[in-house]
């Protein structure tokens, strides 16, 4: 049976309400990954499980040139296009990341985005090899995902277990699964990809998430929740 990991209906309401302001999206993975990101202005970027459009609103307040999103939720599909109104730079599609990107041309992006998203899908090998396809050589992919020892300080077991388990949604009951990696095998599979490592950052919120949550603050200060990358196309 094919697993549907995109964030519908209820869910997908529920996030894009959280990631505008959380202390998790908002205010430690978006602030790593565009510190990572560097200056942008100009460049024709691609952002994959898009959600709600928060990245893509970003990167075009930072003067991206153009942007294309790829969401598998309708809901936040809507959500997205809602963010980004009128803006004829950028372009959203529906569509299943465990299926190839067939509707982008090779060599066509500067820069590649990936979210907290490709944890949840199981054909991981087949996305970086369609991330890897549509960027020019030597162009950027950023990419985050659940730190491997938050999964394991949450779910237990051994550090090296690679089992579906399941996304919980703060208290808000709702629920969606993801696969946990270890930290070899996260980057392992980007390397084999043929992407180049530049750069690895284990992000702390960012001060202003102090005013959001101070307990969820404190905690990331000393418990890592995600990990971000910066890979090259080489
Ligand atoms: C944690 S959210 C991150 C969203 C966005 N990148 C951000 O940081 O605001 C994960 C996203 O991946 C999307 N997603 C999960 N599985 C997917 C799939 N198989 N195909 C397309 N999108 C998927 C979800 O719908 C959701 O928008």
């Amino acid at each position: 049976m094919r697993l549907n990991t995109a964030y519908e209906g209820a869910l997908g309401d529920y996030f894009a309400e959280s990631a505008t302001d959380g202390p998790y999206n908002a205010h430690t993975d978006r602030p790593a990954m565009f510190a990572l990101a560097g200056d942008v202005t100009g460049l024709r970027a691609l952002d994959v499980g898009c959600g709600a459009g928060h990245y893509i609103a970003e990167l075009r307040a930072r003067g991206a040139a153009e942007v294309v999103g790829v969401e598998g939720s309708e809901t936040l599909v809507r959500h997205a296009c809602e963010r980004v109104g009128s803006d004829a730079a950028v372009t959203l599609h529906q569509h299943d990341l465990e299926e190839p990107l067939e509707f982008l041309s090779d060599d066509s992006f500067d820069l590649a985005v990936a979210a907290l998203v490709h944890h949840h899908l199981e054909n991981r090998e087949q996305l970086l090899a369609e991330l890897h396809r549509v960027l020019r050589p030597g162009g950027t992919l950023l990419l985050s995902t659940v730190h491997p020892t938050a999964d394991w300080v949450w779910h237990g077991g051994s550090y090296f277990d690679e089992d579906r388990v399941e996304t919980r949604f703060g208290t808000s009951g709702f629920t969606n699964s993801h696969r946990r990696m270890t930290m070899q095998t996260f980057l392992g599979e980007l390397l084999d990809a043929g992407f180049a490592l530049e750069r690895l950052v284990e992000p702390r919120a960012a001060e202003s998430a102090r005013r959001v949550d101070e307990a969820r603050y404190l905690k990331t200060l000393q418990t890592p929740f995600f990990v971000a990358v910066r890979m090259r196309k080489h």
